[in-house]
């Protein structure tokens, strides 16, 4: 495989375009299949958009992937059993569990991949199809899903997961009179995918708030989707500009990373929202700070491996409080490997003192987001930096080198 080398410390200049979200797209594609038909526009070019679209031929679905737009024919799917090669690709192949329960009322699937930044259990998951009336058995690592009838139940959330609310939403949409997911996550991921099921024909109410109400059991037809822009994507270029900008965001939703906009202001970080992106200045006096993530609207924990990069140029002590996965701190190693002085403190508190210097390193991607953070530290460290592993991080940033060299960066793909 791959590795991406970096020559870091220099000054980056222009326009960055965001794509379309990973974790909508991902999500939108399985729901395709509760349609007879169904147009995807702005879906990014990642592999996980490839194996998925493996997945609805398998479905018998016909699929074409033109101009960055998915058109997808699934008047003549069919049931197939979902085999662990496919469905251990990624994270998002169990939304398929919730959208084939709708369309077959059985889905046949093995435990999804991810990845690994903690348990990642999806009991919530299963407990919405149970509370729909599904009776859920695993064999090992499979799963068997299955109900002869599907009724409108209220679902409560331990907690906001973004994955059950979105499986049990495409499940309910199936499900005969009313479903109210209680503690529902708010992700604007959630809203894409509503707002798809609502064009398919659903009746689907509070998408984006913690209590969504869906009327089931209607005949769905064609459905239209436009992929949000990656509000993730979006974080880690600003977080990019602040380091070694001026750079222009592109295609991003001000209001998706309003924690992170936030934050970037209480660091010293000077930007202007613009009427077509967000304009940010490179800032050579960082403050350090607290991060805490929370679900949406708050800190994404998505972000906080590259914010992590950042603060390492802070003057002072910064703390990142992780509160959404167990694991999610194994880039701190490699960015001690490259200078950083980071600490942890408990599983879950990440201690970074700054301001470090970053020198070039040989290191390793061992999650997609801490790939990010190590690809933010090669581009500012002294020296050439090289990232081992890094289809981890292709998968969730589309054309990341082509990008990142637009804009100056002396970063390349070797063999
Ligand atoms: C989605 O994962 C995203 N992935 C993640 O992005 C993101 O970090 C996460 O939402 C939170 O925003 C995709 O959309 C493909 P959760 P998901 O269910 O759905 C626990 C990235 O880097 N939980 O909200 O798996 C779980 O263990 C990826 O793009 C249960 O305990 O997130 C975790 O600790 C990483 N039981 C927490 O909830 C369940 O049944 C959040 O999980 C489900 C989840």
């Amino acid at each position: 495989m791959p590795k991406i080398r970096i020559e870091g410390n220099h000054e980056l200049n222009g326009e960055v375009t965001i794509s379309g979200a990973k974790n909508s797209a991902v999500a939108l594609i399985p729901a395709a299949i509760l349609s007879t038909s169904s147009v995807i526009y702005n879906v990014p070019k990642i592999t996980d958009i490839d194996y998925l679209i493996k997945i609805l031929e398998l479905l018998n679905c016909k699929v074409e992937m033109k101009d960055g737009n998915l058109y997808i024919d699934s008047s003549k799917s069919k049931n197939a059993d979902i085999p662990e090669e496919l469905s251990v690709q990624m994270r998002a192949s169990y939304y398929f569990m919730g959208a084939l329960l709708a369309k077959f009322k059985r889905a046949e699937i093995c435990y999804p991949g991810g990845c690994k930044i903690g348990n990642r259990p999806i009991d919530l998951h299963i407990k919405g199809f149970e509370a729909l009336g599904a009776k859920v058995t695993q064999i090992k690592s499979k799963f068997i899903i299955e109900a002869d009838f599907l009724k409108g139940a209220k679902i409560y959330l331990d907690f906001p997961s973004v994955g059950a609310t979105i499986n049990i939403m495409l499940a309910a949409t199936a499900a005969e009179g009313t479903t109210i997911i209680d503690n529902a996550a708010k992700e604007p991921e959630i809203v894409n995918v509503a707002s798809f099921l609502i064009n398919m024909g659903c009746k689907i109410t509070g998408a984006g708030t913690d209590k969504i109400i869906i009327e089931g059991g209607r005949s769905l037809h064609k459905g239209v989707v436009e992929v949000l822009p990656d509000r993730i994507e979006a974080g880690t270029y600003l977080i990019i500009g602040a380091l070694l900008g001026d750079l222009k965001i592109k295609n991003v939703i001000a209001e998706h990373i309003h924690a992170v906009l936030v934050k970037l202001k209480e660091v010293g970080v000077k930007y202007e929202i613009q009427k077509d992106g967000i304009l940010i200045h490179k800032c050579n006096n960082i403050n350090p700070t607290t991060i805490t993530t929370l679900g949406f609207p708050g800190f994404p924990t998505d972000l906080q491996q590259p914010f992590t990069t950042l603060l390492t140029q802070a003057e002072g002590k910064s703390i990142i409080n992780e509160t959404i996965y167990e694991s999610r701190f194994r880039n701190a190693e490699y960015l001690n490997i490259m200078g950083a002085n980071t600490k942890l403190i408990s599983f879950d508190t990440l201690e970074i003192n700054g301001k470090t210097p970053l020198r070039g390193a040989d290191v390793y991607s061992t999650d997609l987001r801490a790939g990010a953070s190590l690809l933010v530290a090669g581009l500012i460290a002294n020296g050439i930096t090289t990232i081992d592993n890094i289809e981890l991080i292709l998968r969730g940033y589309e054309d990341v080198v082509e990008k990142l060299q637009k804009i100056g960066a002396k970063i390349e793909l070797i063999p």
